[in-house]
């Protein structure tokens, strides 16, 4: 993974992380990803624009122990190349809830069942313009 990283965050039940960034205008995917480390991410949230195979697709999946698990796809694909977009992520022990620019509300299974979270880490072909967790 590459990208930026935050490593000492606090993000924990209830609160609410709201990113907002700007896919770059030849993006291919870009990528969100939440959880304890680069080896252990609770949820991976990866806009398709046109990469592994999908297109105009919202992936989302976990990774741990060095393997993905299952992947969920979900919603429309309200992000567009070279455009603003927010989203916003809130999560209880059982699931999190990403809520994506046009206001669909992915829902997608906490697979660890933590209720605090360290890490973040935003890959692929994306510019963050802010972070905010309340
Ligand atoms: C893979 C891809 C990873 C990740 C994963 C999600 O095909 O290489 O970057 O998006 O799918 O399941």
């Amino acid at each position: 993974m590459s990208g930026v990283f935050v490593k000492n965050m606090s993000f924990k039940v209830g609160q609410t992380l709201t990113i907002t960034g700007v896919a770059k205008p030849d993006a291919t995917n870009f990528a969100v990803n939440v959880g304890h480390g680069e080896d252990n991410v609770v949820l991976h949230l990866n806009p398709r624009f046109d990469a592994h195979g999908d297109q105009r697709t919202v992936v989302c999946n976990s990774y741990q122990g060095g393997n993905w698990c299952e992947e969920l796809r979900e919603g429309n694909f309200p992000f567009q190349q070279g455009e603003e977009f927010k989203i916003m992520v809130t999560f209880t022990s059982q699931e999190f809830q990403v809520t994506l620019p046009d206001g669909f509300v992915i829902q997608f299974p906490n697979r660890s069942g933590d209720e605090k979270f360290q890490y973040m880490n935003f890959d692929g072909e994306m510019r963050v313009h802010s972070i905010e967790i309340k």
